[in-house]
């Protein structure tokens, strides 16, 4: 089974995107071919600072490679050192509806925040997206809630190709949790946790006065008993996820545990499982920081896997669509 997913290096991992997707990744690491990617191309739909844009990208590896991805058990590289993802976005482009682009949530949102700057990749953003997983004839993409409606249109347009050109991608399907596939906002309940947001996140290499001081001021809700209940007490339910999600223990049990206690007991008790948990991810970013030469190794490395793969697709979709 071969299994896809990436993520942009816009800022460090918060814990959002941890639960919802790297977790899964680090998980699925030798129950399939792997393969995983620093989404860089994506991130340039926003403004991004050339000067400091490579670093950026080294930075998600270390970060990637510090919360638990083995660079033996699976593919890691930046999808611009791949030309073939351009090559096919392009392809997909001419099969692709305005109207499907035009209704997408994320393009949507990001038109409004970015009101200065609605560029034609931002609109043509899930196209590239599309052709990241079926470039490799992807069967699996583990990810968060927030990009299912990205998956839905990839598995249009696969459809759309194969029927126009004779079958040639594999459709894949999104692959999420029941639980952690949408963490929310510690100061908003009701928004998703979100980099654009970073007052609002817990990132994943936070020190501990820090992860102090973002659960204890988290937003909970009226009332006093610690039960799971996303609709009446969001917020609460949004710790006991989290809670849940890095002590490995399921909701009820922490519910359990928490019978008769305060909203504070169960911050003070999750502040301390998040600094425990969290402190290893700290200590190996660090070291991997000071060692950029070998973080450019495994990315060359990764290129150099993933390529064979991306050029052995694009050869038949060159000649199935009649290029010379
Ligand atoms: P990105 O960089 O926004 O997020 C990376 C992954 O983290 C998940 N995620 C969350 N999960 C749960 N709760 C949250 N609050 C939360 N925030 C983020 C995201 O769903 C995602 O899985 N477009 C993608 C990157 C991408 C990609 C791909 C993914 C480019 N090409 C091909 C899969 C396959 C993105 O912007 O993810």
């Amino acid at each position: 089974m071969r299994i896809l997913s990436g993520i942009q290096p816009t800022g460090s991992i918060h814990i959002g995107a941890y639960l919802g997707a790297i977790k899964q990744w680090t998980d699925l690491q030798g129950m399939g071919e792997c393969i995983f990617f620093i989404a860089d191309l994506h991130a340039l739909t926003i403004p991004q600072n050339p000067g400091n844009f490579q670093k950026q990208v080294l930075q998600t590896a270390a970060e990637l490679l510090a919360a638990g991805l083995n660079p033996e058990k699976c593919i890691i590289f930046a999808q611009s050192q791949v030309k073939e993802h351009t090559e096919l976005a392009w392809y997909l482009n001419t099969i692709t509806p305005l109207g499907e682009l035009e209704r997408m949530t994320q393009f949507k949102d990001k038109a409004k925040q970015f009101k200065q700057n609605i560029n034609a990749g931002l609109l043509n953003y899930p196209v590239l997206q599309a052709a990241d997983i079926l470039l490799y004839q992807t069967e699996s993409v583990p990810v968060g809630k927030d990009q299912v409606q990205h998956l839905e249109l990839t598995k249009t347009i696969a459809r759309k190709f194969n029927q126009k050109y004779g079958e040639t991608f594999k459709v894949p399907e999104a692959l999420t949790l029941d639980l952690g596939a949408k963490i929310m906002s510690l100061s908003d309940p009701e928004k998703k946790m979100s980099k654009s947001m970073p007052e609002t996140c817990l990132f994943l290499f936070d020190e501990p006065e820090v992860i102090k001081k973002k659960i204890m001021s988290a937003v909970t809700d009226l009332g006093k008993t610690i039960k799971y209940d996303p609709v009446k007490k969001p917020g609460v339910a949004n710790l006991l996820t989290i809670f849940s999600l890095f002590d490995g223990k399921p909701i009820k049990e922490i519910e359990n545990n928490f019978k008769g206690k305060g909203y504070a007991e169960l911050k003070k008790q999750l502040v301390n499982l998040l600094v425990l948990k969290l402190e290893p991810f700290r200590r190996k970013k660090k070291e991997l920081l000071s060692r950029e030469v070998y973080l450019k190794e495994i990315l060359e490395q990764g290129r150099k896997r993933a390529a064979i793969i991306a050029q052995s697709t694009m050869d038949a979709v060159r000649q199935k669509m009649g290029l010379l």
